[in-house]
């Protein structure tokens, strides 16, 4: 299975991935989570310890300008397309319950399709993860997905984009649906922090009940997980870990 999560800010992305990454191991699953988000926080929702010393790939310039093949100011000058990357993974990747993690960041190409080296190495890094590795890949990105080439697209099972019931948020996830499209990778809406009533009906009504692979429920105890707990300290039977499985399952029977 390689999906990722993409929507509006706060939606609850590295929520619902750190969940899924964490059934999926569950299963005996190899499965690699990959941060691509720019305020880095899957590995403290999965429970790394010293989550906040891992650093970004994206922040590693000496690294990258090394492998695109540049002195030291990228402005202007020629660069490589394709850096070697194949040794990157192994050095990176941080393990932990059977779960690996690597903690990308991202550029903010502001919708633009930047070509700075550290760009062009986050797209090459994800391509290699996707095309390469016998393994499930969960990733946890932000609204814009211009870190997706089109080949890397081409592999993906879909783009997950969390709504919540608003009309922003909403919005938000039409916008992700069709920067999909582009790449033509089909999207899929999750609704989270629905509450009982009219919050799902709403969302079958904005999004169509086809676009729709799941919801899941506004969840109190989560206030708990922001105050220094983790995915991985959810009872199993906690609802919306339930709800996400739910959600798993029905990917699994599509791929
Ligand atoms: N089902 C839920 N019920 C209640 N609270 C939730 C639920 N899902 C996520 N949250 C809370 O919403 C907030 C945002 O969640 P999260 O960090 O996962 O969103 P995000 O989309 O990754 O945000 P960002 O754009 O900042 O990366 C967190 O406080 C989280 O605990
Ligand atoms: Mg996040």
């Amino acid at each position: 299975m390689k999906i990722a999560f993409a929507g509006k800010g706060g939606t609850g992305k590295t929520t619902l991935a750190s969940m899924m990454v964490r059934l999926l191991a569950e299963d005996k699953r190899r499965v690699l989570a990959v941060d691509a988000d720019p305020n880095s926080n899957l590995a403290r929702s999965l429970g790394f310890p010293q989550a906040r010393e891992i650093k970004p790939i994206v922040e590693m310039k000496g690294l990258i300008y090394e492998r695109m093949g540049i002195k030291q100011d990228p402005k202007g000058s020629f660069y490589k397309l394709n850096p070697k990357i194949d040794d990157i993974p192994e050095k990176f990747v941080k393990k932990r319950s059977g779960v690996n993690l690597i903690v990308m960041g991202t550029v903010d190409a502001g919708g633009s399709g930047c070509v700075c080296p550290e760009s062009t190495f986050l797209r090459e890094l994800l391509k290699h993860l996707v095309l390469n590795h016998g393994e499930d890949i969960v990733m946890d990105m932000e609204a814009g997905i211009e870190h997706l080439g089109r080949s890397t697209a081409a592999s993906m099972d879909c783009l997950l984009a969390v709504v919540e019931p608003t009309l922003a948020s909403v919005e938000t996830g039409m916008c992700v649906r069709k920067l999909a499209e582009d790449l033509k990778i089909k999207t899929l809406f999750i609704g989270n922090k629905v509450r009982e009533g009219q919050d799902e009906d709403w969302l079958h009504e904005k999004l169509g009940s086809d676009s729709m692979v799941g919801i899941v429920s506004y969840y109190d105890a989560m206030r708990d997980i922001d105050r220094g707990g983790s995915i991985m300290d959810l009872a199993g039977d906690e609802k919306p870990l339930l709800q996400v499985k739910g959600i798993k399952e029905k990917l699994l029977s599509r791929s």
